[in-house]
């Protein structure tokens, strides 16, 4: 990890209709690190990893990855850029096997030569994809599923990946299955940045946390420095947060 920033979200609102659902969103992702996006329910988190991802526009501020401004972006072209998603909620595709579904992951043009290099990757990190390859997604079990989104994120080579809810509906071992998986994936140089429910263990998964309420950041630091009570108030809205 460096103290290089990879990913800049500069000043950004996003409003739906009338309502400002964040605002004022200031980031800096530092190159290499795991990245940790911590609020309670409607606080605007998925908000505004959608503006980065191209799928919502901001309507004030930049988006800056790698140097170049893609605020406004497409999505397809983020992609191509070097940032993909593994959605909340997986998003995977039911009605294809799993192969098929690492293979979506797989259209950018010039990663296409690299494509059976990646399925071996996808399928050494995750033995049990490989295990089900043939099967269709529809049959795999919700941590299975998070591992495929995650594995399909990998199949565009990207620089950085984005996972909303990483841990949404899984139990404990699983979680700490598919962190593990993260830590190793970061370990290769891969920038992550990562919702998960639990405070706790976004803090002790991550570098960097950014906490947000209401739609703004209103804490920001090194993960282990952060105080984790305060950031439970931030989360659960009490003390000076409410
Ligand atoms: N498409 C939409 N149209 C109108 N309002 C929206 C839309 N999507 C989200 N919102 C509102 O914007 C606010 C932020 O929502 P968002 O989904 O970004 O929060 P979140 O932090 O991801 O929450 P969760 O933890 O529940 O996923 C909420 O008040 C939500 O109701
Ligand atoms: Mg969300």
């Amino acid at each position: 990890m460096t103290d290089e920033v990879i990913l800049r979200i500069e000043d950004v609102d996003v409003s739906y209709g009338d309502f400002r659902a964040i605002h004022d969103v200031t980031m800096d992702i530092r190159r290499g690190s795991i990245t940790s996006l911590i609020g309670a329910n409607g606080a605007g988190k998925s908000t505004l990893l959608d503006a980065v991802m191209g799928i919502n526009k901001p309507q004030k501020g930049k988006i800056i990855f790698n140097g170049e401004d893609i605020t406004g972006m497409r999505t397809s072209m983020i992609v191509r850029k070097g940032i993909t998603m593994a959605p909340e909620g997986s998003m995977i595709f039911e009605g294809m096997s799993v192969k098929e579904n690492l293979l979506m992951g797989a259209y950018i043009p010039e990663k296409r030569k690299k494509k059976e290099e990646l399925i071996e990757r996808v399928f050494t990190l995750f033995p049990v994809l490989k295990e089900k390859e043939k099967q269709l997604a529809s049959f795999l079990s919700g941590g299975q599923r998070q591992m495929l989104a995650i594995a399909r994120a990998i199949m565009s080579d990207p620089k950085m990946i984005i996972c909303d809810e990483i841990s949404l509906g899984l139990a404990p071992v699983i979680i700490g299955d598919i962190f593990e998986r993260v830590h190793e994936i970061n370990g290769s140089g891969v920038t992550f940045l990562i919702v998960d429910q639990e405070v706790h263990r976004s803090l002790e998964n991550s570098n960097y946390s950014y906490v947000m309420v209401k739609g703004g950041v209103v804490m920001s630091g090194a993960s282990a420095e952060l105080p984790e009570d305060e950031v439970k108030d931030a989360f659960f809205g009490i003390n000076k947060y409410a």
